[in-house]
């Protein structure tokens, strides 16, 4: 087994922004992709290896002969990708993490399980901003208590964009998660996209509207809660009152496989223009309610998202790599507790008993 650390879709934006955090930390990553001028330009702007290879099934050859100590895959739509990437993992015994923010990926990974303990290796889904952010504040909130009643996680992103295609990994996710879904009595439930809107008062002051979204989060919430209802939301849903009302047709038609494939070919190809981040912190929220009334609700501040999954995918990496994971299936906070998303640079803010302002973890008054 070599001591190396590969990133599938290397040249992507998540794949460039893990390989910078690693070097942040001294390690250096193998970036894996199809494209040898992309290749070249990303491992120059992050002191990175490379491995050119026609295809994602080569790759997986690749993994089966080179036998890397850990294999970071960020080419998504996770349902299609991680089932050949994991197995190629399990078979040679190396970790695998991957990015994965839909509940039919998540789902997935945790089937893998037992497969994983058997085998020895550690399997990380989740490994990004949306579940970590979120998880991370259940998991704080849970600690040393019985299971709630209620969760409702949101999550509220900002990041910059920078110009070009919005690309057919990050669209065939996206896609992916329209269907509606929400824990009830403990199980995934049918549920309303978009529905149960919410307008949170940031700790900073500012105001953002929330909305159901369900992906990843809510499975991630609901492991970590073990409440028997469960709702996960986002801000990065359409505000027009008219798109909301179209929400439900549109994830019905995306059902059709046929459409989906076309509708995310057609998106892929739409050009983003480069943006700045819209607000300065990004942020992880969950609000958890016990049987007996009690409620408790937290925060995770962080800075730019996209840079925030680097952290976390460059610190799980690390970790992994010094022998502190264990065999089997986990989200990022459910492996190594809510301790790992302040190692990433985020900071929890839990509300003041009394109601009065949040106190930070690091405030001495707590
Ligand atoms: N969990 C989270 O919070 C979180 C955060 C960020 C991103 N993500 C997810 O991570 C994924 C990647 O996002 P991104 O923004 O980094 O996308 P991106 O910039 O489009 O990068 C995708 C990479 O995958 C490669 N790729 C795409 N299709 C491929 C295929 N069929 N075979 C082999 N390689 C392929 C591309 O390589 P080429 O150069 O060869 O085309 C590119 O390097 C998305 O699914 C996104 O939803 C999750």
């Amino acid at each position: 087994m070599k001591t190396q650390i590969w990133i599938l879709g290397g040249t992507g934006r998540s794949g460039r922004t893990i390989a910078a955090h690693l070097a942040q930390r001294g390690l250096t990553a193998v970036l894996v992709g199809r494209d040898a001028h992309r290749l070249h330009a990303a491992a120059e702007r992050t002191d990175s290896e490379t491995l050119q290879v026609p295809s994602l099934a080569t790759a997986v050859s690749e993994i089966g002969r080179q036998r890397p100590a850990v294999v970071i895959n960020t080419i998504g739509p996770f349902t299609t990708t991680a089932p050949e990437v994991v197995h190629a993992c399990r078979a040679v015994g190396s970790h695998y993490l991957d990015l994965a923010n839909d509940v039919a990926a998540l789902s997935a990974a945790f089937e893998m399980h037992d497969a994983a303990t058997r085998a020895g290796h550690t399997l990380v889904t989740g490994a990004g901003f949306g579940v970590t952010a979120t998880e991370s504040v259940v998991v704080k909130l849970c600690e040393g208590r019985p299971a709630p009643l209620r969760v409702r996680v949101d999550m509220v992103p900002s990041m910059a964009m920078e110009e070009g295609t919005a690309g057919e990994a990050l669209i065939g996710t996206l896609l992916g998660g329209l269907a509606g879904r929400r824990i009830t009595d403990g199980h995934l439930a049918p549920a309303r996209i978009l529905s149960d809107a919410v307008r949170l008062t940031l700790p900073d002051g500012s105001r953002v509207t929330t909305a159901s979204m369900p992906l990843g989060e809510l499975l991630a919430a609901h492991r970590a809660s073990g409440a028997r209802h469960v709702l996960s939301a986002s801000s990065e849903t359409p505000a027009s009152p008219l798109i909301r009302a179209m929400m439900p047709a549109v994830s019905t038609l995306m059902r059709w496989e046929r459409l989906r494939s076309f509708t995310t070919r057609r998106l892929a190809r739409v050009r983003v223009k480069a943006k700045e981040r819209p607000r300065e912190h990004s942020w992880g929220h969950a609000v958890a309610t016990w049987a007996d009334g009690e409620t408790r609700e937290g925060w995770l501040r962080l800075g730019d998202a996209q840079a925030y999954t680097g952290a976390v995918a460059a610190e799980i990496t690390s970790r992994l790599l010094a022998g502190q994971g264990r065999p089997g299936a986990y989200t990022p906070a459910a492996l190594f507790g809510s301790a790992l998303a302040e190692s990433c640079g985020a900071e929890y803010l839990l509300p003041r008993p009394g109601g009065r302002g949040h106190a930070s973890d690091s405030d001495p008054t707590r």
